[in-house]
């Protein structure tokens, strides 16, 4: 089978695969090809994909002779149209926004493999993007912050005078949560933790965070780990009790996200305007609403002194660690894909493969799919 590493349009620096794991991947028995220029946002040339053993090719040739498609985003409409019935393509989806597109994908009789549907379980945690992905997330975040605001994160006991260390507000201990309590923690600042999951409770105190409990929080095991809607009740008590923590912190990190709905308000307009002039707020939920009122996707504004970052694409950010990373998460789901003869095998009696396979045989395949675009 030959599979293809197809260049990213747009803001996106990441590349799906860089060359230490295409030759890591060309050990199941593939070929592997990549278009000209794949890797140069991540600082990596043609040169080093074919000391890998990867031939660089241009896109159209890329797109014609490959089996399996690699990319970051989902192939954009004009190449969408070149691809034939039966080929592979593999990236982040996005089902939700990316609806029509995927209609289109299956009726032409591709099959669409979603990176962001990999299963969040023990045996796919090797294979799970959006966890790398939000690792990435979380350490930018606390930087970026540290970066805009006027004071030091750690205490400093100088001839100058003691300076006090700064107070970082985290909402949402998932996996950009937990990583942001991290880096917040390592360098020398304060930590305040909201979550509604309880489950993350111990994991916020042995990182060194304060994690702050609001009663009556809804949970559903049958959510499989993630966090479901709050009711109303809970919701406003929630708001108030952050607006009391905001008011106290230089810097907020928000990453409050319910897969497949829009990201939960949580800072109001009405904390901002309370929040100390040069704190910081940097919303991670900004691609899917924002947690914070004020929030603008892809824009920073500020508003009475309080610098508001919306920004989910840190990855791309960091792209050389992001496609690495991004490229190990591949090779770890193609692993249980591939044939001994290399060519893909798609067991849907697999639960990972099956979740993972958005569309398959002009038919919807992953549960979560179909539920998240209501396909009976
Ligand atoms: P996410 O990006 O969907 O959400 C981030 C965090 O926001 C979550 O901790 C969530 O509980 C929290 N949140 C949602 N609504 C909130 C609200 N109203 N107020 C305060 N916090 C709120 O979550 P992420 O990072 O993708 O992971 C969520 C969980 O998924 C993990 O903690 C874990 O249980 C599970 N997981 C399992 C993995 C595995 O076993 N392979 C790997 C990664 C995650």
């Amino acid at each position: 089978m030959v599979i293809g590493i197809l260049r990213e349009s747009g803001a996106e620096h990441r590349v799906a695969m860089l060359p230490g794991e295409a030759a890591g991947l060309k050990k199941a028995g593939v070929d592997i090809i990549v278009e000209n220029d794949a890797g140069k946002n991540s600082f990596t040339s043609d040169e080093e994909y074919k000391a890998a053993g990867v031939t660089p090719l241009s896109r159209k040739e890329v797109i014609l002779k490959s089996a399996l498609l690699l990319s970051v985003s989902p192939l954009p409409d004009d190449d969408l149209k070149s691809c034939m019935e039966g080929q592979v393509l593999c990236s982040v989806l996005n089902p939700v926004e990316n609806s029509s597109w995927l209609e289109k994908a299956r009726l032409q009789g591709l099959t669409v493999l979603a990176l962001d549907l990999v299963p969040r379980t023990t045996r796919a945690q090797a294979m799970d993007i959006l966890s790398s992905m939000a690792t990435v997330s979380g350490y930018k975040a606390v930087l970026h912050a540290a970066s805009l605001l006027p004071r030091f994160f750690p205490m400093f006991m100088s001839a100058a005078g003691t300076i006090k260390p700064s107070r970082v507000l985290i909402l949402g201990a998932g996996v950009a949560g937990l990583q942001a309590i991290a880096i917040a923690r390592k360098l020398g600042a304060v930590v305040e933790v909201f979550d509604v999951r309880s489950a993350v409770k111990e994991e916020v105190k042995s990182l060194g965070g304060k994690f702050i409990e609001v009663e009556g929080a809804k949970e559903d095991a049958a959510a499989g780990g993630y966090a479901v809607e709050q009711t109303e009740e809970f919701r406003k008590k929630q708001q108030e009790l952050i607006q009391q923590r905001a008011v106290a912190a230089d810097v907020v990190i928000a990453t409050a996200q319910i897969p497949g709905k829009k990201a939960p308000v949580l800072l109001l307009k009405e904390t901002v305007t309370k929040m100390k002039p040069g704190s910081v707020i940097i919303d991670l939920a900004a691609s899917s609403g924002g947690n914070c009122e004020l929030t603008k996707n892809g824009k920073t504004e500020v508003v009475n002194g309080v610098t508001i970052v919306g920004k989910s694409d840190y990855p791309s950010d960091m792209p050389t660690d992001a496609s690495k990373m991004f490229g190990s998460n591949i090779i770890n789901l193609l692993k249980i894909m591939i044939d001994k003869q290399g060519n893909l095998a798609l067991n849907m009696q697999d639960d990972i493969i099956n979740g993972t396979t958005a569309v398959h045989a002009k038919e919807y395949v992953s549960q979560r799919v179909k539920q998240m675009l209501n396909i009976k």
